[in-house]
């Protein structure tokens, strides 16, 4: 969607000066899904992305080419290599799922062109698979859950079944999630995997769960399955508390899931209530450009992949080369809080807030019950320092 004129009033509020648009001279590749599952992904994510761009006044700087990798790897791959090879981008933004991610990791570092990586949280991108050439404003799928299986753990809760899609961001995030809490005295008396993007009944993977001994479920779902999925545990009478990666109950589809939302507990490193300058100008920003919507996590991803980019250009970056090597260099705050790329792994430092979607006059909304501050990743193997 293209944002509405943004006034100078609400750029300045963002911080952000505007500045007279020049001639394009950084050709972005934008690789994200535009169908599938997690299609809504990559629209919020493109729509802060040029939310960015227009606050600051310099849509002209950059010329924008979109690619939809329809959430498969080897789509992912080739229209990277068309990006690349035909379009010949200065730079990758995108990429929401960790299996496409994967599969792009070779060639973007074999072929030496900057990734901005603005959602997927394949581990291994900063971890042993890390390259000079990715950096990650997103997350990675460690860094959400490994404080929530800590958080959990303290609550008092002790066992605990696990539900996630089966692909590389389902088994990493639950992963995660169990070696805290189980590090923390916590048991994981089971779990699945669902098939990824094709399971619509979710019915007998919650009476697994039921009939577990479990006193609470753990999830990871995003998209169009945390939709299903929530909904349904809805209609099943809630029977076990639900916990996730805040993915879950994103503010992009919590309506669509209703009051089946209520009283989920999930942890992310963005809620669009955290009340800060930053945010609460964010979040006005992006309402007068885009209808009154909430901004999710994945806007904020867009957003701060193009404020990123465009430090690095005002740094002095002007190829791949440069652009790679200046990406790492980005400090600042913005509507998640304190924001910066860890140089040991190109991944973000950054807090992760656990949080409870709660009804408030009538509305879904998210209310903050902890906060890790400046969660950091283990190098995992990564040599970039
Ligand atoms: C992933 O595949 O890494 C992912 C997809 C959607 C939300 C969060 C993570």
């Amino acid at each position: 969607m293209k944002p509405k004129f943004i006034s100078m009033a609400l750029a300045a509020a963002a911080g952000i000066g505007l500045a007279t648009p020049a001639v394009a001279d950084t050709k972005v590749g934008l690789l994200l899904p535009y169908s599938g599952t997690y299609a809504a992904l990559g629209n919020d994510i493109t729509d802060g992305f040029n939310l960015a761009l227009e606050l600051s006044g310099r849509t002209g700087e950059f010329e924008i080419v979109r690619e939809d990798t329809e959430v498969k790897p080897p789509v992912g791959l080739a229209k990277a290599r068309k990006l690349v090879l035909e379009d010949e981008v200065d730079v990758i933004v995108g990429i929401v799922s960790s299996g496409v991610l994967g599969a792009v990791r070779d060639f973007v570092d074999g072929a030496q062109v900057p990734l901005i990586v603005a959602n997927a949280g394949n581990d291994n991108a900063t971890g042993d698979a890390c390259s000079a050439y990715i950096t990650r404003v997103s997350f990675s799928n460690a860094q959400v859950n490994r404080p929530m299986g800590t958080w959990m753990a303290e609550q008092g809760i002790k066992k605990v079944y696990t539900l996630a899609p089966d692909y590389a961001a389902g088994r990493q995030m639950i992963e995660a999630f169990t070696e805290t809490y189980t590090a923390a005295g916590g048991e994981i008396v089971g779990g699945e995997y669902t098939p990824f993007g094709q399971t619509s009944d979710f019915g007998p993977y919650l009476a697994n769960a039921k009939a577990s001994g479990a006193e609470a479920i753990f999830v990871f779902y995003a998209g169009g399955e945390a939709i299903s999925f929530v909904k349904q545990y809805g209609s099943f009478g809630k029977e076990l508390p639900l916990y996730g990666s805040g993915f879950l109950t994103s503010s992009l589809y919590v309506n669509a899931q209703g009051e089946a939302a209520v009283g989920v507990t999930t942890s992310l490193h963005y809620v669009p209530t955290l009340d800060t300058p930053e945010n609460n100008a964010f979040v006005e920003a992006f309402g007068a450009a885009y209808e009154g919507r909430t901004p999710s996590e994945y806007a904020v991803h867009g957003y701060d992949a193009a404020m990123t980019l465009m430090a690095a250009v005002d740094s002095g970056a002007s190829d791949r080369e440069t652009i790679a090597a200046t990406l790492p260099q980005v400090k600042y705050v913005g509507p998640r809080g304190p924001l910066e790329i860890d140089p040991a792994t190109n991944n973000v430092v950054q807090n992760v807030y656990i949080y409870e979607t709660v009804m408030d006059g009538g509305a879904l909304t998210q209310k903050v019950v902890g906060t890790v501050e400046a969660v950091r990743d283990d190098p995992k193997g990564c040599a970039l320092q």
